[in-house]
């Protein structure tokens, strides 16, 4: 291709006009930003053209491709290498029950897992609790591991999708996040550049979610899995609820305990059955099991025969993380002051306004406002009730863990919680259901 093959006005202009771009135009345009020969203006206006005219599927996977060309490709041999991608949460801590218990069942898994985004948690920026354990592992370590020890997890490398990370921190300041296509492309690109043969989706729907809708997180599940399949990619998505915390804790540390102790056969009812559904899938789609019932069922024996855990341990052990965590919580951090934000009249709870609970625990120190702020582990919510439950006055709905010198961001935390994300009724609530939907 030579260098001069398109020019960059006319193309903006082709897709501000809603005309399809070719799979050419894209790569020409995605190689040459990345390359830094476009500048960030004219790639503004070449997304914002995207996000309002859309792209088919066509459009998408050679954006997809594009995307993943500007990097290094891993390739990994046999159909067991399955991963697992969530669209992001609050509470979502999935990833560490799930992938031991995938790992323990003879899947493998090699998760390169995000940082935390908006008010969405980081699967990476909560295991970076436990001390000592690295996410920064070269690709040939990340290679290594995954052949030696079955399961391994770090957080984005710059040699993965370089081109989805300039896009992505320039869609982030020109209100393109939430385009279909867009996301599609950005999850794809990665999940494709690090040798997974199969991929299980959670899109999560709802107040906590990029997607609000049912009907928006099925239009991205399908997307995805169209994908998926245009680079002979096994996929199954599920869509599932993130109207409220998944499990009961919102943090770092708190939510790495709740995910051990779900390891341990003792968490929150939505937390296991989330994680074991996606394990499930995982098994099921690496051919382990013939059947989902049976992908199920082997799953459920990971946890109550203890292999799962065993797999967590081994996954600290095999990346420097003080594996003594797992029988001794006092080793993480934690904060040491407790305060009960309790409802303020009887009713039922009927809704949280998840994006604000996430943006509350930013508040709290437990997430970052820019890029270079450290991330406090010891703080965070633990939730009392869940949508549906009926309340008295004065009883506890969540207890704050903070430090003793935050009294004032707690009071204005209680403050924003009870006003702006609770919502009771005087009606009965229906608990939402947690998986709504399943596509492949
Ligand atoms: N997660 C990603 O990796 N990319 C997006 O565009 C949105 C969520």
């Amino acid at each position: 291709m030579s260098k001069d093959e398109f020019q960059v006005y006319p193309l903006i202009d082709k897709k501000k006009h809603g005309e399809k771009l070719t799979s050419a135009e894209i790569k020409w345009f995605i190689q040459r930003y990345t390359q830094q020969l476009i500048p960030d203006y004219q790639m503004s206006a070449m997304l914002m053209a995207m996000f309002i005219r859309g792209m088919d599927t066509a459009e998408t996977a050679a954006l997809t491709d594009a995307m993943l060309e500007s990097g290094e490709r891993l390739r990994f041999p046999g159909r067991n290498v399955i991963d697992k991608h969530s669209t992001g949460g609050v509470g979502d801590k999935a990833s560490f029950v799930l992938a031991p218990i995938a790992s323990a069942a003879g899947v493998r898994v090699p998760m390169i897992a995000g940082r935390g985004l908006g008010h969405t948690g980081g699967t990476v920026d909560k295991i970076e609790a436990i001390s000592g354990f690295r996410t920064k592992l070269s690709l040939t370590e990340f290679s290594a591991k995954l052949q030696s020890e079955g399961l391994v997890l770090i957080g984005q490398t710059p040699e993965i999708a370089p081109a989805d990370r300039l896009l992505y921190a320039l869609r982030d300041v020109t209100a393109t996040i939430d385009s279909i296509p867009l996301i599609t492309a950005s999850i794809m690109s990665k999940k494709l550049a690090e040798g997974a043969n199969g991929i299980v989706f959670d899109i999560k729907c709802g107040t906590g979610a990029f997607m609000r809708t049912p009907k928006a997180a099925r239009s991205l599940a399908k997307s995805l899995i169209a994908t998926a399949g245009r680079f002979k990619k096994k996929a199954v998505a599920l869509v599932t609820d993130m109207n409220q915390p998944l499990g009961n804790e919102v943090g770092h540390s708190n939510e790495l305990i709740e995910s051990l102790e779900t390891l341990k056969g003792r968490g929150p009812a939505d937390l296991t059955e989330l994680s074991l559904h996606l394990a499930a899938h995982m098994i099921h789609l690496a051919g382990v099991e013939k059947t989902f019932p049976k992908a199920l069922a082997k799953a459920q024996e990971m946890v109550s025969s203890g292999k799962a855990l065993a797999e967590f341990r081994n996954l600290l052990r095999s990346q420097g993380g003080d594996v003594r965590v797992v029988d001794d919580y006092s080793l993480l951090p934690l904060a040491s002051e407790r305060t009960v934000i309790a409802a303020p009249g009887p009713g039922y709870i009927k809704m949280f306004d998840n994006t604000l609970i996430g943006l509350l625990l930013i508040d709290l120190g437990g997430g970052r406002r820019s890029k270079a702020d450290a991330i406090d582990h010891g703080v965070g919510f633990t939730f009392h009730k869940k949508i549906g439950d009926r309340v008295t006055r004065g009883e506890p709905i969540l207890t704050v863990i903070h430090h003793a010198h935050q009294k004032e961001v707690v009071k204005a935390i209680k403050t924003r919680f009870l006003k702006e994300a609770l919502t009771l009724s005087q009606t009965k609530v229906k608990p939402p259901k947690l998986i709504l939907d399943q596509l492949r």
